[in-house]
């Protein structure tokens, strides 16, 4: 039965386990040996797990796999993915190989800005809040001079902040609206800082400006935070070669492969239906990169979909054609990335991930991720529109289901022989095992 909990927070970590075994388990004897099993040996590598976030019990597995063979702008890489689906790297393997054969893949980054927002509500005129703001906006800047000192000299730093009148959408609300270059860092915490000390700045400066009536002078901070929507924070990702070039067997021409898989683009950029399935498999080359690296895979995400559906419509975040007898595959997305900072120096796994991707700026991260969304999104559209995913797919989820039922080793090898002449569904697979099984016993 369920219960409430006063001052679970303070209580030791063995002594929340307690709680949620006696609340939730009552009955089990093993829970507490199913949580203890994941936690570290070493006490400090757990430590420094449990002092992730509040309440730790144990720690959350994920595999961390590699995907070698990625050749960006002539530059070698193994790529680190830290994702549970079956198949994904698998994939990006394959299309990095792909790619390898035919110039490998071609990235530039398009922009850096990131944007943060103080939101307020003003009860005045606007003509007067122009004043204000072009009056107090030295002072903004300098008053987060103590935030941005090490990141200016850096060469980072606050771009620009502008007034934005928001009255048309919602009485009385206006934005101070700013732009920043936070280089190697994601820089969240840099951002939301200054974004405070605006806001601080801004509001007190009110209380002195002359032209302000008493009601004007109360402006109301509603809230100071960066945005996740990062459309100038932009890197393109592309791979192109001769259309005879995407010829793999004698069956299918270049171009016979090259015409479908633009249909299978063209249909992810009108049909939304489409465009979510066809986007969310970029993602899971993209997630696995940002996860592996440390980096914040709900901000990513909230920020690449915002960007598919710019335009008023969600569309496919990927193009392909073909000119001249030259196919193109390209996407250009927003991604909001650090090196430096948060999890990048804390987290063994990620320091690793880093150093194998040969310790990136941010700017290198931000094509490195990129290459592998759209080296999933080739994988993805090359299996859909030739053999189908279910062959790749069922292959890998074949020992998920096996490992799931228990299967040992001799009985893995036999299943895994016996599906490579037929289907591997999932009932097709638990009856062959029970088969084999009655079989043997
Ligand atoms: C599965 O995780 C991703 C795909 O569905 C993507 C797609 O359909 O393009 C295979």
């Amino acid at each position: 039965m369920s219960k409430t909990i006063a001052g679970f927070s303070k209580l030791s970590k063995s002594k929340k386990i307690d709680w949620i075994v006696d609340t939730y388990f009552p009955n089990s004897k093993n829970t507490k040996a199913i949580l203890k099993q994941y936690w570290n040996s070493n006490d400090s590598l757990q430590q420094l797990h449990d002092e992730f976030i509040e309440n730790t019990i144990t720690n959350y597995y994920l595999p961390l796999g590699v995907a070698p063979n990625f050749l960006i702008n002539n530059k070698l890489y193994t790529i680190p993915m830290a994702i549970e689906e079956s198949s994904v790297v698998a994939a990006a393997s394959k299309a990095a190989k792909f790619w390898l054969e035919r110039g490998g893949f071609k990235t530039k980054v398009i922009s850096t800005t990131k944007i943060g927002q103080v939101h307020f509500i003003y009860k005045g005129d606007f003509e007067k809040l122009k004043q204000y703001f072009s009056q107090v906006k030295p002072k903004l800047i300098e008053e987060t001079s103590a935030i941005t000192k090490n990141m200016k000299k850096r060469g980072g730093g606050i771009m620009d902040i502008d007034l934005r009148n928001k009255t048309s959408d919602i009485a009385n609300y206006y934005q101070l609206h700013a732009s920043f270059e936070t280089l190697d860092a994601m820089g969240a915490n840099f951002i939301n800082s200054c974004l405070e000390q605006f806001a601080k700045t801004f509001k007190n400066e009110a209380l002195n400006f002359n032209l302000f009536s008493e009601t004007e002078r109360q402006i109301d901070i509603v809230m100071s935070i960066l945005s996740n929507y990062v459309p100038d924070c932009l890197v393109r990702a592309e791979v192109s070669c001769q259309v005879d070039e995407l010829s793999e067997n004698k069956n299918v021409s270049g171009k016979a492969f090259a015409d479908k898989f633009i249909q299978a683009v063209n249909i992810a950029e009108v049909e939304p239906y489409r465009a979510v399935t066809h986007n969310k498999g970029i993602m899971n080359g993209i997630d696995a990169v940002v996860l592996a690296t440390g980096n914040d895979f709900r901000a990513v995400e909230a920020g690449v979909h915002a960007y598919a559906s710019r335009h008023g419509k969600y569309r496919s975040l990927t193009h392909a054609k073909v000119e001249d007898d030259i196919f193109t595959f390209w996407m250009e997305i927003p991604l909001a990335l650090g090196t430096v900072g948060g999890l990048t120096g804390l987290h063994p796994l990620v320091k690793l991930a880093l150093e194998l991707l040969h310790k990136p700026s941010a700017k290198e991260l931000m094509q490195i991720v990129a290459v592998a969304g759209l080296a999933q999104n080739f994988a993805a559209l090359r299996s859909l529109t030739t053999t189908g995913i279910q062959q790749g797919h069922m292959k890998m989820h074949l020992m998920n289901i096996l490992n799931q039922f228990e299967a040992n080793a001799q009985e893995k090898e036999t299943l895994i022989d016996h599906f490579k002449s037929n289907t591997a569904t999932h009932s097709a697979v638990v009856e062959a095992l029970e088969n084999l099984r009655s079989n043997n016993s």
